[in-house]
């Protein structure tokens, strides 16, 4: 595909104000673009072919069966992965060699769940884990924390999000797992500067606090952010999300614009049979 067709897409983007000051218009290049992507393991072809493309201000839902390649897709575009074939570029950067530290350097983020957190640690200091704010001066340079600091901007930048915790000085392990969940998706939402990636961010929340995580995603969207998020809940995820990718056994079966789009009409995308791209 040559270099103007691939954006073309970007002219029904509304203009959106970023978190970074810029202002996204047609000029600029996806948040998230992976084309091409595809993966084997060993004699299973994970993923084939895909394309997936998310704009500044967008939520985009990848959706599909078990086994589908959703979670290989994410690994392969947050930079944990390498594809076989294809390429992923941040905002036209692209992530090669693929690196998460890369991916996490051009903005985006991925919510692992509860599996990143640390349990001993509390809230905060899970929050702040790798982006720790030093004290300014000479005291700074040997490496203290400015707990301070650090309290407030987590307090402000959680309550932004309507996250509301017991304590933010808890340790994790005494928060339940969804309280836990909450906070693995609010800390990538509080440092994404561009994108963010959740895999199943709900799987293990009660209705309340789904409704939060949605919350989240689309103030995150709101203010600016690409999101690229994958979920079982269909029917949920619809409602929140702008556009939406079915994979099915590794391809896109299906890649479109979630108004006017119905339950059935995906679920049958994502189980096969029946009229199913409307690509
Ligand atoms: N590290 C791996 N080694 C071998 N096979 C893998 C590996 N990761 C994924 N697969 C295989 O690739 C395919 C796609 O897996 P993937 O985890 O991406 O699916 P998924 O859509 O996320 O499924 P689920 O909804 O169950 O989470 C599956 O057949 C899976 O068994
Ligand atoms: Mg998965």
């Amino acid at each position: 595909m040559d270099g103007a067709s691939i954006y073309a897409t970007n002219a029904n983007v509304p203009e959106v104000q970023g978190r970074l000051g810029n202002v996204v218009g047609i000029t600029e290049p996806p948040a998230i673009e992976a084309r091409g992507i595809t993966k084997r393991f060993g004699h299973v072809e994970a993923v084939r072919g895909v394309d997936c493309v998310v704009h500044a201000g967008e939520v985009v839902a990848l959706v599909g069966d078990n086994g589908a390649g959703k979670s290989t897709v994410l690994s392969i575009i947050c930079g944990a992965l390498a594809p076989d074939t294809g390429e992923v570029h941040i905002f036209g950067e692209a992530l090669w060699p693929p690196s998460v530290h890369r991916a996490k350097q051009l903005g985006l983020e991925m919510a692992y769940q509860d599996l990143a957190l640390a349990p001993d640690l509390s809230v905060l200091e899970n929050v702040f884990m790798g982006n720790e704010l030093l004290r300014k001066g000479w005291i700074g340079k040997f490496g203290w924390l400015d707990r301070k600091s650090m309290a407030a901007r987590a307090d402000t930048d959680i309550r932004r999000l309507g996250v509301s915790l017991p304590s933010m000085q808890l340790p994790i392990f005494e928060l339940s797992g969804g309280q836990r969940q909450v906070v693995a998706i609010a800390r990538a939402a509080m440092w994404a500067k561009r994108a963010i990636l959740l895999d199943e961010p709900t799987a293990a929340l009660g209705v309340k606090q789904s409704g939060l995580v949605g919350e989240i995603i689309r103030a995150s969207a709101d203010d600016g952010l690409a999101v690229l998020v994958v979920s079982h809940d269909v029917e949920r995820i619809l409602k929140l999300a702008d556009r939406v990718v079915v994979l099915r056994q590794g391809s896109v079966v299906m890649e479109t614009a979630t108004s006017s789009l119905t339950l059935e009409v995906v679920v049958r995308a994502m189980l096969g049979g029946g009229k199913e791209s409307e690509m």
